[in-house]
């Protein structure tokens, strides 16, 4: 390893490098005074107006708030401010499609194509406050449709393109968007994904939307509506068109973007500004180091936080060149990515632990092929990251040259929390650690009290005070808001999953609290999914479960009860699994499904996951007293018993 860095876990406090200090201080320095502290950092940013402080606290969750009575626009920052400059024609983003086709924008002609978008936006009426669904591939316009929504002070809500009608429907109707900006398809190992037909019957049930402003991506024949729907190449104005970006108050809401919960009902978590703004800035710097200079690939898809955070936001506010590729990594050769890493000279790789396993079931052959000497920083995100997985990305992608940055953090945190952070010092890493917090993270682990634990021992992540990223709230639910996130420890952020920190101070990332499921890096509700499989006529019941899986970290699987009279059958199954398909999307497709005549519940009739999870997995029943206060531990082997004798009997 380069000096400085040490794959093992360094044995005492004694031994912590001088570059740790630096990490602490700094976050000591944030926390002591964050109105000092940010507002500093905010300096450096474009800001129409400064009055008052920077951070101001508050009686209810999330108990602060950032930059209340400052005014600026996130595109202003992200482009404006390189025009003029000498980063104005210096390349801001190249996309490769998969089929092969390339496109390249500089600064300057991304602010234009955002300049162009904003202003069909506006001629449908989009302005400051409105929402804007945002359901695209991964093309370069989901970046110019986001960035020209925050322009007009207006708020996207970006649905991942993996999400199909239902899951689409049920996210447009809580944002209650007017304008929806969608594709004809886009490509996927080689087919095309017909966005516009999950879009059709979505729309049938979203009262709200007036316009459909569609994107020609894949050019096949699509339905158009012709009161309701738009090409964006008819209405685009082929002239220079400027709109100005309108100067919103630091808390204006710039997104919404649905995540999981434990309930059926996805939640909008609903992003700042300013502060959001000034999150991204930040960590883009402290933990990627990310500068002009770099070319920076964020592997995931625009859909979910990490897309949005340091795809079309983060780099570009450091005016960094972004890589985007459209479709699979392994399509049409198992090299793909390798190829465009030594084609582009990628510098900082940012990608999920699932697609480093994947690839690590193939060998290193594929990276050994390719010239991969301009990689200099490697970044996992999304899942906890095994040692394993992680010795192999630093030896066989990063050549033992490039430090690895795991980096925790969550829709709901903006932006990064906790991670190595290069950008300020090096220190040594441990395989399988996220490290330390950034600046103004106080996290903090804690048992069930709320007290903290000593090192070594798990508990659950809180974070003890407010920090720039925090989202605000959950769209139009204030009340849920306050009771998901600051009722289990009343008065912090708790984030719902697992953690430890060692007794050199290091985080251990060790997955969800709750009954959130993590299917390849994405974040899916056990719930959602039971709801969307309860919508089929012949379900009367259904639990799904997270089975722990090698490659992909979990893999739903259900358990169904179906109405009676209705038999089981394999081709019942099969049909089960395209409903899934086809109204929640490719993703949330359980890896099996069985048919059971009874789930195992508590006398309050909630749904035992943890036991299914034990069956399922072929476990013994684990640790059940704190299953439910409210069953006894016979019943809940009675339960077991009965649910594996069920599952032994069931052909799979
Ligand atoms: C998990 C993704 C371990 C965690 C940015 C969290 C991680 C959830 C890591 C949020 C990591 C994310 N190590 N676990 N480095 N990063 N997670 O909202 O369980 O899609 O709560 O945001 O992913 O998922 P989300």
């Amino acid at each position: 390893m380069p000096p400085g860095w040490e794959s093992e876990p360094l044995p005492t406090m004694s031994h912590i490098s001088p570059g740790i200090e630096r990490v602490l201080e700094i976050n000591r320095r944030a926390l002591a005074d964050p109105d000092e502290f940010w507002g500093k950092v905010a300096s450096e940013l474009y800001f129409a107006q400064r009055v008052g402080p920077a951070f101001e606290r508050m009686d209810d969750p999330p108990f602060g708030r950032w930059f209340p009575r400052w005014k600026t626009n996130l595109s202003y920052n992200c482009l404006d401010r390189w025009i003029g400059t000498d980063l104005q024609h210096k390349v801001a983003l190249h996309w490769e499609g998969e089929p092969g086709d390339r496109r390249t924008f500089t600064y300057l002609q991304l602010w234009k194509e955002v300049n162009r978008f904003a202003s069909v936006l506006q001629d449908l009426g989009v302005g400051e406050g409105d929402r804007v669904t945002i359901y695209l591939p991964m093309i370069p316009e989901a970046i110019i449709a986001m960035l020209a929504t925050v322009r007009l002070g207006a708020v996207h809500s970006v649905v991942f393109g993996g999400f199909a009608t239902q899951a689409l429907a049920d996210r447009i109707n809580d944002s209650k968007s007017k304008v929806l900006v969608t594709a004809d398809g886009g490509w996927r190992r080689g087919k095309i994904v017909d966005l516009k037909g999950l879009v059709d019957p979505a729309l049938l049930q979203t009262p709200t939307i007036e316009r459909v402003v569609v994107v020609k991506r894949t050019g096949q024949p699509v339905e158009m509506d012709a009161d309701r729907d738009r090409w964006y190449h008819e209405v685009a104005p082929t002239k220079e068109t400027k709109v100005a970006p309108v100067m919103v108050e630091g808390p204006h809401p710039s997104f919404l973007l649905y995540t999981s919960g434990t309930t059926g009902r996805p939640k909008g978590a609903c992003h700042s500004t300013a502060g959001y703004m000034v999150w991204l800035y930040y960590t883009t710097q402290a933990v990627f180091d990310l500068s002009p200079k770099d070319l920076f690939w964020c592997t995931a898809d625009i859909g979910w936080v990490t897309g949005h955070s340091y795809i079309t936001y983060g780099p570009a506010l450091r005016g960094g060149t972004m890589l985007m590729y459209e479709g699979a990594p392994d399509f049409p050769s198992p090299d793909r990515w390798w190829e465009l890493i030594e084609r582009y000279g990628v510098s900082i790789l940012y990608t999920s632990p699932t697609a480093i396993r994947g690839f690590m079931r193939r060998g290193d052959e594929g990276p050994k092929r390719h010239d991969l000497s301009s990689l200099r920083i490697l970044g996992s995100v999304g899942e906890p990251i095994n040692p394993e997985a992680w010795r192999w990305y630093y030896e066989h992608i990063g050549a033992r040259r490039c430090p690895i940055v795991d980096t925790w953090w969550q829709t709901e945190t903006g932006g990064i929390m906790i991670a190595p952070q290069l950008g300020l010092a090096r220190y040594a890493l441990k395989p399988g650690s996220a490290t330390l917090p950034i600046a103004g993270v106080d996290a903090v682990v804690v048992d069930e009290q709320g007290r903290r634990v000593p090192p070594g021992e798990r508990g659950f992540l809180t974070i003890q005070h407010p920090w720039p990223g925090e989202f605000t709230t959950l769209w139009g639910d204030p009340e849920r808001f306050a009771q998901v996130y600051f009722s289990r420890f009343p008065g912090v952020y708790y984030a719902a999953d697992f953690a430890m920190q060692d007794a050199d101070g290091y985080f251990w990332l060790l997955g969800r609290a709750d009954e959130v499921m993590k299917v390849a890096g994405h974040r899916i509700s056990t719930t959602e999914l039971e709801h969307i499989l309860l919508l089929h006529p012949a379900v009367a019941e259904s639990a799904v479960i997270g089975r722990s899986d090698a490659v992909k970290f979990e893999v739903p699987v259900a358990c169904i009860i179906l109405k009676p009279g209705v038999p089981p059958s394999s081709q019942l199954r099969e049909e089960l699994l395209l409903h899934v398909r086809t109204n929640m999307g490719p993703i949330a497709v359980p890896g099996q499904i069985y048919f059971v005549e009874k789930l195992p519940k508590t006398r309050s009739a909630k749904i035992m996951r943890r036991l299914i999870r034990d069956v399922v997995e072929e476990r013994p029943l684990g640790d059940v007293t704190t299953l439910e206060d409210e069953t006894s531990v016979e019943e809940a082997k009675r339960a077991y018993l009965e649910l594996k004798s069920e599952l032994e009997r069931v052909p799979k």
